[in-house]
């Protein structure tokens, strides 16, 4: 099997009609900054602090697989990755999202110290599709502290850090599916690409 990734919505369903599989629908959005006021930061549950990202990179990862149960749609992305390698490629802005800016990323940490959130910003290189601004390539909460406001701080924290500091947008990547799309549009954000990711067996 190949996994064959388009942009074209006809393309998508021409492959789909030709017995290829949909494993995933992935829409890009971005939140245009200079017409976003700076969001005010809510408050934190008690007991939990954010804290600038370190490099305790077994805590994060190991948070991060904490965050995608079983039956997230985002769960079957990730067999056969090394969290570990991952984290540390994007941390160490190897990866192709580059450079993580400090000031926008954050870590949820709770009474003990644990990880419980986490989100990065990086400056995305310029590319046919983006103009070179601020992204999210990863936010999360273990799963246990979800629903609690955690995400939404997150998020509210890396906006207001890119107002400040004169960013023009601020884009992420979201499954089709994933509820986690409706935190995205409270701070303004919108759909301005789609990418599928279709297997079809490889041609001989
Ligand atoms: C997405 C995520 C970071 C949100 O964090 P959170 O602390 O649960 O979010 P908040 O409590 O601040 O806000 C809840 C909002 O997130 C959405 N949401 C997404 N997943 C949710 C979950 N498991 N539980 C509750 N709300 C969730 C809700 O729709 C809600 O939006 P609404 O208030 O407008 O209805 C978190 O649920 C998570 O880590 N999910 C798994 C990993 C993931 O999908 N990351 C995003 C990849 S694009």
């Amino acid at each position: 099997m190949v996994v064959v990734r388009t942009h074209d919505k006809a393309e998508a369903a021409r492959l789909l009609a030709a017995g290829g599989r949909q494993p995933r629908l992935a829409r890009d959005m971005a939140v245009d900054l200079i017409a976003a006021r700076s969001p005010a930061m809510g408050s934190l549950p008690i007991g939990t602090r954010l804290e600038t990202l370190d490099s305790e990179m077994d805590g994060i990862a190991a948070a991060a697989a904490a965050a995608v149960l079983p039956g997230h749609v985002d769960f079957g992305i990730w067999s056969g990755v090394d969290r570990f390698e991952y984290w540390r490629q994007l941390l160490a802005g190897e990866g192709p999202c580059g450079p993580v800016l400090a000031e926008a990323s954050r870590v949820v940490r709770d009474q003990r110290g644990a990880i419980v959130g986490a989100l990065v910003v990086t400056d995305m290189p310029a590319s046919e599709w983006w103009a070179g601004d601020p992204w999210i390539p990863e936010v999360f909460v273990v799963s246990g502290h979800q629903g609690q406001g955690l995400g939404g701080l997150l998020v509210e924290h890396a906006v207001r850090a890119c107002v400040n500091a004169r960013h023009r947008r601020l884009g992420l990547t979201v499954s089709e599916g994933n509820p986690a799309r409706h935190l995205y549009e409270r701070f303004g954000f919108r759909p301005f690409r789609a990418t599928w990711l279709i297997e079809r067996p490889a041609l001989r």
